[in-house]
């Protein structure tokens, strides 16, 4: 089938990469010259496991194409993917204004039926939009060409893009035309197992299933935070307490480890472009509004443990102190640092009057982007720990789960590690000699 996908962020470069693997032809369109041609050497602008590869071989096998000719691209496909940004506006909505234009570029550039395909995380209702202003441009031009609007969310996590999109756990596509449904279902034929579901349904529904999921995830985050903040205080285990909930079927034991408070480029934006589309209809969504609240005191959790064991009182209670991180993407496997719970918790620090010196496997240059010279990057994760009076871990990556915890005590001056991930076992942390603080548990 021949496919373009508009946007080369990281949903379109993933869902065009994967779909040129299962076999169709695929252009992937951007406006960024310097990316376009970047990825026509094989420059990924994004650090995702396993995409570099498949980038190159679907390349050389001249299925995976890639341009800013968005015109010719549209004219040659059946199916244009609009996978552009949808940044929250200054009032938290999602800010529509590169999905619609794409729209209008792809009116104007139509010359035979096609099936436009909302990707891109878009409120309910946009798939309308889309349409009128598909027709707007039709109309202009004085033609009558049929189209149709899907929507069709995608689900993919970071750090995991590529196995999420190849063997998802459901595919949603949302339209009200039975051949546009068949044609869409060809398309993600190719990674259909037994055991993993189309759903079809109408758009709007679909519009709505990607706002509930991560809603409903970063509300079940937040819900465990909180019974961790809790635990702590009353003297119980989180970690017991997921086990022994997670064993409920109608529970299970995913997206139930407490932390430092959910980041990243989805979560964040899209509760709270959820709250925003409940107040223009007028519905006061009280539950997101505290989850959006509790998130934000979850980040602060960490700065707070250290200032409260380390501080000396004052303005810049900190001050004289060197805090080692380890952690600056909001999450493992990925470079992005988009409300990453780091940039406050350090900042904190700072503000503490602290020294920060910070370890991260992936993330170091795009911390400089927003740190600049306020803190110390290090390539070697033993590195920044010398001479510092704590260590803080805020991203689990899987090299600290193990670390040589002989040579982290003769480097640090307190052997003092406040944790934001639990990655270790308290019980052994103290026979081992360390003054542990994790989260929702007794060190
Ligand atoms: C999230 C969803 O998981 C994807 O299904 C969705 O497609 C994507 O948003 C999107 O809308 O594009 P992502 O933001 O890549 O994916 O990352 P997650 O793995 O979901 O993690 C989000 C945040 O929650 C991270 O800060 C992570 O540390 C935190 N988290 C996750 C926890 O604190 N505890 C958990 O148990 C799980």
């Amino acid at each position: 089938m021949k496919v373009c996908v508009i946007g080369s962020g990281y949903v379109g470069l993933v869902a065009g990469t994967c779909f040129a693997e299962s076999g169709n032809d695929v252009i992937c369109v951007d406006v960024d010259h310097q990316k376009i041609e970047g990825l026509k050497g094989g420059v990924i602008p994004i650090y995702e496991p396993g995409l570099k590869e498949m980038v190159l071989r679907n390349g050389e096998e001249g299925r995976l194409k890639f341009t800013t000719d968005l015109d010719a691209a549209v004219k040659e496909s059946l199916v244009c993917f609009i996978a552009v940004g949808t940044p929250p506006g200054a009032d938290g909505s999602a800010d529509l204004q590169y999905v619609l234009s794409v729209a209008r570029n792809i009116g104007r550039a139509m010359e035979s039926f096609k099936i436009i395909v909302d990707k891109s995380t878009v409120p309910v209702g946009t798939a309308d939009k889309v349409r009128a202003a598909v027709k707007e441009e039709l109309d202009a031009r004085g033609v009558h060409i049929e189209f149709d609007v899907v929507s069709n969310p995608e689900f993919l996590k970071e750090g995991a893009a590529i196995d999420d999109f190849m063997k998802p756990d459901r595919v949603v596509i949302g339209t009200d035309n039975v051949r546009t449904a068949e044609i869409m279902k060809e398309l993600y034929s190719a990674f259909m197992r037994k055991s993993n579901r189309m759903l079809v349904m109408d758009i709007r529904s679909a519009e709505m299933t990607k706002y509930a999921a991560n809603a409903m995830l970063a509300t079940r985050i937040t819900f465990m935070n909180q019974i961790a903040n809790l635990c702590e205080r009353m003297g119980a285990d989180v970690m017991a307490v997921r086990e022994g909930i997670g064993s409920d079927s109608r529970i299970g034991y995913d997206f139930l480890f407490p932390g430092v408070g959910y980041g990243g480029s989805c979560f964040p934006k899209d509760v709270k472009a959820l709250v925003r589309t409940a107040d223009e209809c007028s519905y006061d969504f009280v539950l997101l509004k505290a989850v959006e609240e509790a998130n934000e005191r979850q980040k602060r959790i960490l700065s707070d443990k250290i200032e409260r064991r380390l501080g000396q009182g004052g303005d810049k209670p900190l001050a004289g102190m060197s805090i080692a991180v380890w952690g600056l993407s909001f999450k493992p496997r990925t470079d992005d640092m988009r409300e990453a719970p780091s940039l406050t918790i350090i900042n904190r620090l700072l503000e503490l009057g602290a020294t920060v010196q910070a370890h991260d496997p992936e993330a170091l240059t795009e911390a400089k982007k927003h740190f600049g010279d306020r803190i110390g990057y290090h390539m070697n994760q033993y590195e920044p720990l010398k001479g510092a009076n704590a260590l803080v871990i805020i991203t689990e990556w899987n090299e600290y789960r193990n670390p040589d915890f002989d040579r982290i005590k003769t480097l640090l001056v307190n052997p003092l590690v406040f944790d934001g991930r639990n990655l270790y076992q308290p019980g052994r942390m103290r026979e081992i000699g360390y003054e542990y603080h994790p989260i929702g548990r007794n060190g």
